[in-house]
């Protein structure tokens, strides 16, 4: 593995384990399905426990990292939970562009932290497919307002574990200040909206086409 590869997992991994029991509990929720990922960076925690991961980034150091793929391999065995082989491939574009992956075809979209990937990326994901959004980059806040989508469940993290809830599911993505959220002012505030009961992400079911 390349001193570059080991040293941007080390990063990304600053908290170890982190992104494994996220993606552990997702996978106990969703069950097993095909994932993309776009705005990925080189978080390959979702191939220690889905079988068939596509990342996208447009930065230039996560393709130097994902061209390591003997290197990625490696970091990949070394946490994977079974024994079987993942597939991963890493798409270098942006996501707003044409991705080279069929419309309706994926059954997990993730957006952590990347901007407005509901917003670019549903096409990708077959109804009855999931979309893991987190609130910081004003995501979760789209898809509440995008239709076609459910909230089936909320995240939340309690001393870097995670637990899934379908509980009280009313009570979120409630906005603390009276605001009209629209995808003008989501995009105009670039930021996630603070919400009465926050979670750490949100598990939204795509409904319809
Ligand atoms: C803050 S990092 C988050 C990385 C990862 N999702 C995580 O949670 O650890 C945001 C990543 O999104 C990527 N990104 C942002 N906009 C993008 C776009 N339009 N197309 C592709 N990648 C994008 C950036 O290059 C960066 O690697």
């Amino acid at each position: 593995m390349r001193d570059s590869t080991r040293r941007l997992w080390d990063q990304q991994n600053r908290h170890p384990g982190d992104r494994l029991r996220l993606f552990s509990a997702v996978r106990t929720f969703v069950g097993e399905t095909n994932v993309l990922y776009p705005g990925s960076f080189v978080d390959v925690a979702a191939s220690f426990v889905f079988d068939s991961v596509t990342y996208v980034d447009n930065n230039r150091n996560a393709a130097r990292f994902f061209a390591d793929t003997s290197g990625v391999d490696e970091i990949i065995e070394q946490h994977r939970v079974d024994t079987t082989t993942a597939q991963w491939r890493f798409i270098g574009a942006d996501y707003e562009t044409d991705l080279d992956v069929a419309d309706h075809s994926v059954g997990l979209l993730v957006s952590l932290y990347a901007g407005f990937i509901s917003e670019h990326c549903t096409r990708y994901l077959r109804p009855g497919g999931w979309l893991l959004v987190n609130p910081s980059h004003g995501d979760a806040a789209m898809a509440s307002i995008t239709p076609g989508y459910r909230l089936a469940a909320v995240v939340r993290s309690r001393s870097g574990n995670y637990t899934i809830s379908q509980r009280d599911l009313d009570d979120y993505l409630i906005p603390k200040r009276p605001t009209e959220i629209t995808r003008e002012a989501l995009h105009e505030l670039g930021r996630g909206i603070a919400y009465t009961k926050p979670s750490f992400a949100y598990l939204f079911q795509r409904t319809t086409d």
